[in-house]
């Protein structure tokens, strides 16, 4: 059986779910983007006119495409706007709490056909899934950062997920132009499992003193042909969602191979959280990242 999806609702309008609905609305899909505040929502679509922006520059879309994408997406406050939804994608915030207490709000909304996804980046989908009044027809979809420019979403199926929801994932990846991997559900599913411990492992060589934030990010971009080194690249993610994801491979594996550096939680503590901070390994407050150490 194909499933139709033509309106998309999204949760969160930070990076990851601006890029999204960024990449919906230029497949065709309608998109509503959802945020606690408005004036969040509509930087969130500012942001995707300067994005679409970029690719009508390369020529990977036309002015028309932007125009036509930008009308299809609607902002929103409340989770009654997505009574319409075939398929609500969450990506709220890095936090098991807030994410079941959106599930527990969004089921009371959506029509009884509808799908639920998660682009959480490793909490488990079956025990999000408990939060939902449907764990047949919820699914993790990880999109990679920058939605538009990475090919990769990770696909991973809860304990209930069916057949159908799964086939559903597949089908709407392909539509937004995407290449999926697919992963069991165990902490960090494969992409995150095998970054985050680089990234942690970055973290300590410096906290070691063993090479200063440049030459670790020389060595590794020159090195292993990367486009960016480990630490700018945590800076890129967000310190406080690598944290976050090594806390859950952490616990989740019960293995002291994974413990958080502690120069990592340090800079955290301090919210030093990156780019989207203005603060991280590297200062970005004036024209070139300037490293912190
Ligand atoms: N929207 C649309 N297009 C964008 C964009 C955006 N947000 N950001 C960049 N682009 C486009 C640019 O227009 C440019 O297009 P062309 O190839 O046609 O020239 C291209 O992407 C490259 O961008 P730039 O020239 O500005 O800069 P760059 O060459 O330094 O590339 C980058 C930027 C694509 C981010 C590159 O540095 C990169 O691939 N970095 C690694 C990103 C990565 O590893 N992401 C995964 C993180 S892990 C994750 O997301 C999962 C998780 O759970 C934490």
């Amino acid at each position: 059986m194909t499933t139709s999806i033509n309106t998309v609702g999204v949760i969160g309008a930070g990076q990851m779910g601006a890029g999204i609905a960024h990449v919906a609305a230029l497949a065709g899909m309608q998109v509503v983007l959802v945020d606690l505040e408005m004036d969040r929502v509509e930087a969130a679509i500012a942001g995707i006119g300067k994005n679409m922006d970029r690719q009508v520059k390369k020529e990977k879309i036309s002015a028309d495409d932007k125009t036509a994408a930008l009308g299809r997406l609607a902002a929103a406050v409340d989770h009654a706007s997505l009574k319409d939804c075939d398929l609500v994608i969450e990506a709220a915030t890095e936090n098991e709490q807030i994410k079941g207490q959106i599930f527990k709000s969004v089921c009371q909304h959506l029509k009884p056909e509808a799908f639920l996804a998660t682009n959480t980046s490793s909490l488990p989908i079956t025990r999000l899934a408990a939060n939902t009044d449907r764990p047949e027809k919820f699914i993790g979809l990880h999109f990679m950062n920058p939605v538009p420019v990475m090919k990769l979403i990770e696909i991973i199926r809860g304990i209930a997920t069916s057949d159908e929801t799964y086939e559903m994932a597949e089908a709407v990846s392909k539509r937004l132009g995407k290449i999926t991997a697919v992963s069991e559900d165990f902490p960090g599913f494969i992409v995150n499992r095998i970054l985050m411990p680089m990234i942690n492992e970055a973290a300590y060589t410096l906290h070691e003193g063993v090479a200063d934030i440049a030459s670790i990010d020389a060595a590794m971009k020159l090195g292993t042909n990367v486009p960016m080194g480990p630490l700018e690249l945590a800076d890129f993610i967000g310190l406080d969602t690598c944290l976050s994801i090594m806390k859950v491979l952490y616990e989740g594996m019960s293995d002291s191979k994974y413990r958080p550096c502690p120069l990592l939680v340090k800079y955290v503590e301090a919210g030093w959280y990156g780019r989207k901070t203005g603060k991280g390994f590297y200062d970005y407050s004036g024209e070139t990242p300037v490293p912190t150490r």
